[in-house]
């Protein structure tokens, strides 16, 4: 300590010596920079930088070649009426959309992660999802006797399932899986989007295009051909609501039905956002003010050093 006092103090006398005003110890200074380097050493870096955003290149341009996926058709975007910062779920289009599931979809697909009691508040009120449920006969047990019982379902009870397990489902859909519905809305690339143009798209293979039995042509479905058979067309089912119900619609309220079931919390989500943009704004604005304004005259206030004389 002591011996670093007197090189400073040198080195001030030095420099109050040479100029007459103080000098500091300068620290040494780190030489790395690109143009300081020798020509030789820049060059072989140069090559190197550009041999490898080259071979990057390269490499992105063969793996998009090989990629023989030109003949599926991306999903458009659609103006949902939740899209965007601002807006919730269509409450109304839920319900519809659970009825869709309910007399249509649920007939193949299950939905083992929703339980009648989700629906409550959200698309119905308690009183019709009790009698919702008790339509359906739930297997329980076991009882005293041990033996198994079933009863008319409860709010608690997870939505029932159409199969008893998988290889029943594949045995009764040509040897494919329909998948549970829980969380396709998240599974799937673009989303409802793709949800609504896979329930819409079906259509006649164009010529040279062959589709093996049990399959149907869908552009929208990887490689083609799907093993669902369309499942909506218009006037599929009579909405209780009283809105007609052609595909669009039907497809429509089925997503919207399905991104609630994903995202059970999306309105609460969004809500929670946009406060926090709200007072984030607020905030960045109030920092603002106090660095420009009230923190400037702490900043630019000068501190003076007097050499010993
Ligand atoms: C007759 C049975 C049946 C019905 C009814 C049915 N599906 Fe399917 N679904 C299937 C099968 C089987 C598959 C699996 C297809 C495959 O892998 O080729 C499937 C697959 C799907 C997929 C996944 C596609 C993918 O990208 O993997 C979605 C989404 C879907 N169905 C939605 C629905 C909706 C929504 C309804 C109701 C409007 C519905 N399905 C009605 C049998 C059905």
């Amino acid at each position: 300590m002591a011996a670093a006092c007197l090189v400073l103090r040198r080195s001030l006398r030095a420099g109050q010596l040479l100029g007459g005003r103080p000098v500091w110890p300068q620290p040494p200074q780190a030489n790395m920079s690109f143009s300081t380097m020798s020509r030789g050493r820049r060059m072989a870096l140069s090559t190197l930088g550009v041999v490898l955003a080259g071979g990057a290149g390269l490499a992105l341009a063969l793996h998009r070649s090989v990629k023989a996926s030109d003949l599926e058709l991306h999903a458009p975007s659609y103006p949902w009426s939740h899209g965007g910062l601002f807006y919730s779920l269509d409450h109304a289009s839920v319900r519809r959309g659970y009825q869709v599931y309910k007399q249509v979809c649920a007939a193949c697909h299950s939905m083992d992660y929703l339980a009648f009691r989700n629906l409550v508040g959200v698309s119905h009120t308690e009183a019709e999802v009790k009698a919702l449920a008790e339509e359906f006969e739930i297997l329980d047990g076991p009882d005293d006797n041990g033996e198994m019982f079933t009863r008319p379902g409860k709010l608690s009870d997870h939505f029932p399932k159409p199969y008893p397990n998988p290889e029943a489902a594949r045995a009764a859909n040509n040897g494919a899986l329909p998948p549970d519905l829980s969380y396709i809305a998240n599974a799937r690339h673009g989303e409802e989007d793709y949800i609504f143009s896979l329930l819409t798209g079906y259509c006649d293979p164009p010529a040279g295009v062959a589709v093996r039995e049990g399959l149907y042509f869908n552009p929208y479905f990887v490689g083609q051909s799907i093993a669902m058979a369309p499942p909506i067309y218009d006037e599929v089912l009579e909405y209780d609501d009283g809105t007609p119900a052609t595909m669009s619609q039907v497809a429509k309220d089925v997503c919207t039905f399905l991104r609630w079931a994903a995202e059970p919390e999306y309105d609460d989500r969004k809500r929670m956002g946009l406060k926090i943009i709200m007072m984030a704004t607020f905030i960045t604005a109030f920092i603002y003010y106090m660095k420009r304004h009230r923190w400037s005259v702490m900043k630019s206030r000068k501190m003076a050093y007097k050499p010993p004389q």
